[in-house]
Parts: structure tokens; C-alpha cells; sequence
């Protein structure tokens, strides 16, 4: 036997060893998801979100970006396992942390979702799968690509607002801060920019990005040198200079801001990003070329497939399922 051939079967051996050592680990991650896991014990559960769902964002559009960004909270603290929707008397929870209390919402839909999901099959369906289902369906319903959720996941019973804050990256965040705190939940630069695509619907507050993009980039009293400069001034005539509360609603993706769509990437693509960690997004070879190749592609479809597989690998995150964890009938019960 020639000698190349010995080395190439030895690799093979040496990889196929590895990757039985790693298995395990691997396997893992999302173990006891299935797609469709209430077939059985609840057939019309995800129907009846949808349904709910339609009516939800008939009312008030705006709900369906903001469930969808429920489940990022949802997901990067403890996992995804509803922890998100628990309420702390002493206001020690996540929903207490600076990066939620000042704008998240879709708290009530939840509830509202669950109440109808209780009286098909009572006790059954997850908080933690009623958020990603939700998710799933905003998407949907901003004429985004439907794809499969996994369910099955349980609901945890821990809440900390420390957690919050450690865990979910600010809007402030550069790019290398931003592959850390997806890595550290297992997630890549590819989930990173993929499920950076998210902002192609919803607004921010201006306190979310007034001060780093507008009126003192890096503390110097300045705009953001890399903001678009012929668009700053649309920012600038919706947000006050020097108010860090301010509440005034900006669309992240002006024009389009309830279709789900390329439009984001061709907006940071042309540094319109709303966020530092949108604009981020272009200080990374992988992340930069995907941005690119986003903002120039004529079909959606590749983005809808990645979006598809990263809302799957999100979903995975740290989840309770078979024994552990608890349904709940009432999701935000209180933790103290
Ligand atoms: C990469 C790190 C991310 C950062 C720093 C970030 C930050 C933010 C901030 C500050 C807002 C504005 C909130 C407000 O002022 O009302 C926002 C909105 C939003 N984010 Fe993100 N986000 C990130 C990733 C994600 C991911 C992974 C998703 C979903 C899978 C997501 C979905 C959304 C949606 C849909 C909105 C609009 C919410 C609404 O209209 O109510 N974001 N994000
Ligand atoms: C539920 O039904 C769907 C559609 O028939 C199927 O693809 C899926 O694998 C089923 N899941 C389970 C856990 O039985
Ligand atoms: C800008 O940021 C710096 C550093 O954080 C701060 O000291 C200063 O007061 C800020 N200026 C304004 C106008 O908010």
C-alpha cells in the first residue's frame, strides 16, 4: 500500500474516533425537540397561534416584531425555556433588566396565546414553545418564509435579572463582542448575521442609538463617522439631542419596516445599520461578505433557508425538556 494512502486512511480513522468522542456533546444540544411534538397531546396547537397570531397583528401590527424579539430574550437568558415571561416582586428578574424594562412587549399576546391553547388542551403546551411558535408566525406574517419550529421544550422556573444583563449583547457592541456573546451560547458568526436580519422589521427607541450613532459617538460629542451621511439627519430630526430616555420610536428598516425582507443587509451594506452592532456587522471578513452578498442577491430564498436553520439552532439553547422544567397555566407567574 502506497504510503499516502496508509496516511489518508489513518486521518479517516483519527476523524471518525474524534467525532465518536464529541458525539455526545453534540447530540446534546436540542435533545428531546422534535418538529411537531404535540401532534399527539395537542394537534391544533400550532393553528391556534397563528390564528391568534392573525388577530394579534391585525390589531396592532407592531406586536409581531416585538414577540419576535421576545424570543431572542427569551433564548440568550437561561435558554429558551419562558423564564422571560416570570414576574418579580422584588424587581429582580429578567424582565427588571435594563435591556428589557424599556421596551420589551408582547408579554399580554403571550398570555393571551396560552389562555386559548389552556382551554384546547389544558396544560400541555410550553410557555418557552408558545414564544418560538409566536416568532416563528411574526415572521410569517410580515410575508417572511414560514419554516418549521422544533418543539417540546419545557418551562424553567428561575428568573435573574444579573443574567439579563450579562447575557444579551448591547446595541453598542462591536463585532468582537458580539461573536463572544454568541459563541458563548454556541451560536456563529453565520446565527450572528443571519439572525441580525431580524431588524428588517420593528423600530428602536432613540435611547437605544441616539447617543452612539447620532450625537456622541465613542464619548467625543460626534455622529457615528461610519453612519451614512445623507441618512443621519433623517435620525436626527426624530431624536432628541441629550435625552438618554428618549422614547421616540425609529423604524429600523425605513420604508420596510413590516415586511421581512433583504432590505436589512442593503441597509448596513450602505451603512444605514441602526445599531453600532448592525454597522458591526461590515468589521468582519465572514459577516461582511455574507452582508454583501445579502444586500446584492435578487431572491430571498438563501437568507429564508439560513434564517430557517439559525431560528432552529437559537431554539436549541439551553432547553428543558422530558422531566425537567414544568407547564405552566399561567406563564408570567411570580417568582417572588
Ligand atoms: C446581535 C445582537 C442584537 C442586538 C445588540 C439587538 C438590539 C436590539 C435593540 C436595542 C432593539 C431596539 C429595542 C427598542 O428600542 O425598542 C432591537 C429591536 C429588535 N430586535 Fe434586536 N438585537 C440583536 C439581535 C436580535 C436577534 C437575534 C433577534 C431575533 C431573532 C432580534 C430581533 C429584534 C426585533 C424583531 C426588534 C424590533 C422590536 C420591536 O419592534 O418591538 N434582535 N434589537
Ligand atoms: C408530526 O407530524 C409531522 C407531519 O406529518 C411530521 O413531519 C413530524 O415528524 C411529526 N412529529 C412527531 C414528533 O411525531
Ligand atoms: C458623551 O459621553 C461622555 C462619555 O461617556 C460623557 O462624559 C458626556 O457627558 C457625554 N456628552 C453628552 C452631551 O451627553
Amino acid at each position: 500500500m502506497a504510503l499516502d494512502v496508509i496516511i489518508v486512511r489513518w486521518l479517516l480513522l483519527v476523524a471518525a474516533v474524534a467525532s465518536v468522542l464529541v458525539a455526545p456533546a453534540r447530540a446534546g444540544a436540542g435533545a428531546g425537540l422534535a418538529i411537531g411534538f404535540y401532534n399527539e397531546t395537542c394537534p391544533n396547537a400550532e393553528e391556534l397561534v397563528l390564528e391568534e397570531m392573525r388577530a394579534i397583528v391585525h390589531k396592532d401590527r407592531s406586536l409581531g416584531p416585538a414577540l419576535l424579539r421576545l424570543l431572542f430574550h427569551d433564548c440568550f437568558v437561561r435558554g429558551c425555556d419562558g423564564s422571560i415571561m416570570l414576574k418579580s416582586k422584588s424587581l429582580k428578574g429578567e424582565r427588571d433588566a435594563i435591556p428589557m424594562s424599556i421596551s420589551l412587549r408582547g408579554f399580554n399576546e403571550v398570555e393571551r396565546i396560552k389562555a386559548k391553547l389552556e382551554d384546547a388542551c389544558p396544560l400541555t403546551v410550553s410557555c418557552a414553545d408558545i414564544i418560538i411558535m409566536a416568532a416563528r408566525d411574526a415572521v410569517y406574517l410580515t410575508n417572511g418564509p414560514r419554516f418549521p419550529v422544533e418543539t417540546g421544550r419545557r418551562d424553567g422556573k428561575v428568573s435573574s435579572c444579573a443574567d439579563a444583563e450579562n447575557d444579551l449583547a448591547p446595541p453598542g457592541a462591536n463585532i468582537v463582542d458580539l461573536k463572544t456573546y454568541f459563541s458563548f451560547k454556541s451560536l456563529s458568526w453565520k446565527d450572528l448575521v443571519v439572525l441580525s436580519g431580524s431588524h428588517t422589521i420593528g423600530t428602536a427607541q432613540c435611547a437605544a442609538f441616539a447617543a452612539d450613532r447620532l450625537y456622541n459617538n465613542s464619548g467625543k460629542g460626534v455622529q457615528d463617522p461610519t453612519l451614512d451621511k445623507k441618512y443621519a439627519p433623517d435620525l436626527r430630526a426624530l431624536c432628541e439631542p441629550g435625552n438618554l430616555k428618549d422614547e421616540t420610536p425609529a423604524d429600523m428598516d425605513p420604508g420596510s419596516s413590516y415586511e421581512f425582507d433583504l432590505s436589512y443587509y442593503r441597509n448596513v451594506y450602505s451603512n444605514k445599520g441602526i445599531f453600532v452592532s448592525d454597522q458591526a456587522l461590515l468589521d468582519d471578513r465572514w459577516t461582511h461578505d455574507y452582508v454583501e452578498r445579502m444586500a446584492t442577491a435578487e431572491s430571498p430564498d438563501e437568507f429564508f433557508a439560513d434564517y430557517a436553520a439559525a431560528m432552529i439552532n437559537m431554539g436549541r439553547m439551553e432547553v428543558l425538556t422530558g422531566d425537567n422544567g414544568e407547564i405552566r397555566k399561567i406563564c408570567g407567574a411570580y417568582v417572588d
